[in-house]
């Protein structure tokens, strides 16, 4: 028998309260327990970037944390990241500049460019390339996923929400 533990973690706003495994992945536990499925488990090994959350108000690849280390923080998905029905501007590059084609790496993609932005609301082609180095894409050759950052940077430039509970 697996002894469980208790933790409390602030998903998307929302506290919860759940029992789980010490074994068990922050990426797992979002998928399996709170059904939080836009989440994506892409490699497990931390080699492709499809699980990206913001932890805490940084970007962490959530196969690499464990839910029980979240025990008391926060954390945004790509669930939390629209105002309502309203998508945020980083979705809407994505969707307006065809930066995805099978869409599994494409949460990660867009949690890992909202803490590139976070970091350089500016940035080069270059710098583009570079803040996602770490999220890998089989489809789309990432020309398209640039194109979606840079309508994205002008966008939230221009005054677009923040996402919410996604912190500073
Ligand atoms: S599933 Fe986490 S980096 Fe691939
Ligand atoms: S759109 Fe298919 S992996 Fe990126």
């Amino acid at each position: 028998m697996t002894m469980k533990r208790t933790i409390t973690v602030t998903v998307n706003g929302q506290k919860h309260q759940s029992e789980v495994e010490p074994r068990t992945l922050l990426a797992h536990y979002l998928r399996d327990v709170l059904d939080l499925t836009g989440t994506h488990i892409g490699c497990n090994t931390s080699q492709c970037g499809a699980c990206v959350v913001m932890l805490n108000g940084e970007a962490v690849k959530s196969c690499t944390v464990l839910a029980v280390q979240a025990d008391g923080d926060e954390v945004t998905t790509i669930e939390g990241i629209a105002n309502g029905d309203i998508l945020h501007p980083i979705q809407e590059g994505f969707w307006e500049k065809h930066g995805l084609q099978c869409g599994y790496c494409t949460p990660g993609m867009i949690m890992a460019s909202y803490q590139l932005l976070k970091n350089n609301p500016n940035p080069s082609e270059e710098e583009i390339r570079k803040g996602l180095e770490g999220n890998i894409c089989r489809c789309t050759g990432y020309q398209n996923i640039v194109r979606a950052v840079q309508y994205a940077a002008e966008h939230m430039r221009t005054g677009a929400s923040e996402p919410v509970g996604a912190g500073d």
